[in-house]
């Protein structure tokens, strides 16, 4: 199980790398095996830098990020690290870019093989690569010695998850890994993804598109400006959400385009006091107070940017 426990992360930018830069404010959230947890948000509101801090590829600045209660960050030495990403893998946004173009697609699998399984035999292998890719669906004599050019994204996203599944993974960072696809392929990319929670897989889903939220996940986490602005059960997010923000953002789900900006501006003209800042027990002591419990696991953080005007 992933927990992040008040994950922070601070860029420095700016000419001297003097300008710090809040991506991520004091996130705390959990991915149980087989569950799908969305993080949901515009751009820029810090998805990408939550995942990416899962996957160890950039640190993070404060706070905790354990699976199965170890320390992800604290994993030391290349055998604790291949140990992890054995069960932990992301995937991205554009497919082609985590290919070479002037190799075969199966490539991708040789590189795994060389990195976790230099003992196994040739036979074993070619089997193991192809239950991976049967399991997403495809055909390996229709994919296998293509070169990423001849297939489509769908089809490359969907072997960069079979990729995933020939290790032995238990959590799936995935990060916009539909945004490129056309309708259809969504739709098997989507129940995809179901049929692997099915089997125990958690997945972490990030998406800036709020129906593919519901239509996948069992948790909501409504991501702004880097904090959790709402997060529960879909259902409830969804059906009586808490926070303005999320109000906005849902009452304008036909308008798209328009959403987030809409959503902040009705932030401006929010009644009714910040349940953050205005319950039993106010402010916790070290420092902004996190999100706080406004019904069975649903959480609603504050209603303003930093700290509410007491
Ligand atoms: N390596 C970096 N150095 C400095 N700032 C960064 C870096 N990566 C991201 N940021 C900044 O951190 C903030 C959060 O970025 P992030 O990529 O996590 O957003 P996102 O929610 O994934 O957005 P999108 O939907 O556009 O992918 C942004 O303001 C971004 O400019
Ligand atoms: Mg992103």
């Amino acid at each position: 199980m992933l927990t992040l426990d008040r994950v922070s992360k601070v860029y420095r930018v700016g000419t001297f790398g003097t300008q710090p830069l809040n991506a991520v404010r004091d996130v705390s959230l959990t991915v149980p095996p087989g569950a799908v947890v969305s993080l949901i948000g515009e751009s820029g509101s810090g998805k990408s830098t939550i995942g990416r801090m899962v996957l160890r590829l950039t640190p993070v600045t404060s706070g905790a990020i354990t699976f199965d209660g170890r320390n992800v960050a604290g994993l030391s030495g290349h055998r604790a690290r291949k140990g992890y990403y054995r069960h932990v893998q992301g995937v991205f946004q554009d497919p082609f870019s985590s290919f070479n173009p002037i190799f075969p697609v199966d490539r991708v699998f040789e590189m795994l093989r060389g990195a976790y399984f230099p003992g196994v035999s040739d036979a074993e292998w070619r089997a193991s690569v192809r239950r991976g890719i049967e399991r997403v669906g495809l055909d390996p004599g229709q994919v296998l010695g293509r070169y990423p050019h001849q297939l489509s994204g769908g089809q490359l996203q969907r072997l960069l998850i079979a990729r995933a599944l020939t290790l032995d993974i238990r959590l799936l960072v995935a990060d916009e890994i539909i945004s490129m696809l056309d309708a259809s392929t969504r739709i098997d990319v989507l129940n995809l993804l179901g049929d692997l929670r099915a089997e125990g897989l958690g997945i972490l889903f990030v998406t800036h598109d709020l129906a593919l939220g519901t239509y996948v996940s069992d948790t909501t986490v409504i991501l702004r400006r880097g904090a959790v602005a709402e997060m529960g059960p879909t259902r409830q997010v969804y059906a009586s959400p808490r926070h303005p923000y999320t109000r906005g953002l849902l009452a304008s789900v036909p308008r798209m385009h328009r959403t987030w900006a809409e959503a902040d501006a009705d932030l401006d003209t929010a009644v009714g006091p910040c349940p953050v800042h205005s319950g039993p027990a106010g402010p916790g002591p070290a420092g902004p107070a996190g999100p706080v419990e406004v019904g069975p696991d649903h959480f609603v953080g504050c209603f303003s940017d930093d700290a509410c005007p007491e």
